[in-house]
């Protein structure tokens, strides 16, 4: 829908953002800035013994850097979180440099959210649980796609309950995002296709929101330009280091999109199915976009011949609503181009949990800001059979 004179927005971004080839070598300078002396540096056992990235920032972050922990596993838990806190207090650490993807990022926010408040993460799961700032937080992506560097949210799974919590709160954000292409130059292409992915469906869960605003508007389309030229150059040709940077800078600015405008059913589905099925958050996101589009369409297809102009598909002949169904055809082909899944049949998820996944799906935290409303799980389930046949 057009905005009119009742629109109303809060647009906030407090993240310093360091762009360029080798910018990770000023994560000791830009620590110091926070006022920071000692940190721990929140990873991945990957990251840090089968690569020299965790290696190389150690090194440049000297005495700052008190302690390394790298048990972040891809999927983040609570007692991840309390672990960290615990390795962290115990090194004296005052701060945290979270190097890996959305998984150690978030581990990090909660890790700071401790190292300031004491307790257990579990304490302060919802919306603005908090009543200041947290301990800083440098924050160095190895993925193109989370967007987890500019956000207010950490998203940590309860493994005990199989769900997804989220931990949404301004005072998370992180205070620096050090985007260093080089980094990102290892992610296998199967991985960037899915981290792209799941930048792309920031961009379009921003521009399709019930919060929608013309800020947020502006960084998203941008970012789905980017992410249609360069995303396929970065799957077939990892070590193009401007595919790998544009990216970088498209992931952020989608991040910075949905951290105001908010996300919506694509996002309900995806950490629905990560949740039970354990499937890859980017790669959810990919399979289920199109067919959260289509259901969409029928209230915003101007929002969605949006994405279809940014994608690149000529709408000028077209209807807003035949736009907006190309649109959602272009993510068909694009996911396909990507080597990416597109029916969750493919991803594994058994035709007879989809009813019980759209009964989580609708009590996710993200469903009140999709763009056409859903009050009832049995709209859900339609589009969760269409994402599992692939039929429309
Ligand atoms: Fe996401």
């Amino acid at each position: 829908m057009p905005y009119t004179e009742d629109l109303s927005f809060l647009f906030f971004t407090p993240t310093r953002i360091v762009y360029g080839v080798n910018s990770s070598r000023d994560a000791g300078v830009e620590l110091r800035n926070l006022g920071c002396t000692k940190a721990v540096i929140v990873t991945d056992a990957f990251l840090y013994e089968k690569t020299d990235i965790v290696k190389k920032i150690e090194k440049v972050l000297g005495p700052l850097c008190v302690g390394v922990f790298s048990d972040v596993p891809s999927d983040s838990g609570l007692h991840v979180v309390n672990n960290g806190y615990a390795y962290a207090k115990s090194r004296g650490a005052e701060g945290v440099v979270s190097v890996g993807g959305g998984s150690a990022i978030d581990t990090a926010k909660g890790i700071a959210i401790l190292l300031k408040e004491g307790g257990k993460l579990e304490d302060y799961q919802g919306f603005q649980m908090l009543n200041r700032k947290v301990v800083p937080h440098l924050c160095i992506p190895t993925t193109a796609g989370t967007g987890s560097e500019v956000t207010y949210a950490a998203v940590i799974k309860d493994h005990e309950k199989h769900q997804k919590l989220l931990f949404g709160d301004h005072h998370i954000i992180p205070d620096v995002a050090i985007l260093d292409p080089v980094l990102t130059v290892g992610l296998p292409p199967l991985m960037t296709a899915a981290t792209g992915a799941d930048a792309l469906s920031h961009a379009i869960e921003a521009i399709t929101s019930a919060q929608r605003e013309p800020i947020a508007d502006a960084l998203a389309l941008h970012a789905i330009r980017l992410i249609k030229k360069w995303l396929p150059i970065a799957v077939k040709n990892g070590t193009d280091l401007n595919a790998r940077g544009q990216m970088l800078i498209a992931a952020t600015l989608a991040g910075v999109a949905f951290g105001n405008a908010q996300v919506g059913m694509i996002h309900a589905i995806a950490h629905t199915i990560g949740a039970r099925h354990g499937v890859h958050h980017g790669t959810a996101n990919a399979v289920a976009m199109p067919y959260v589009m289509r259901y969409n369409n029928t209230d915003i297809a101007e929002e969605n011949a949006m994405v279809a102009e940014a994608l690149g598909i000529d709408t000028r002949k077209m209807t807003a609503e035949a736009a907006g169904l190309a649109a959602a055809d272009a993510i068909i082909a694009f996911d396909k181009e990507l080597g990416l899944p597109t029916t969750l049949k493919e991803l594994g998820v058994p035709e007879s949990d989809l009813a019980a996944c759209a009964q989580v799906a609708i009590a996710d935290g993200s469903i009140v800001y999709n763009g056409k409303p859903v009050f009832d799980p049995a709209e859900i389930l339609l589009v969760l059979r269409e994402a599992w046949s692939g039929k429309k």
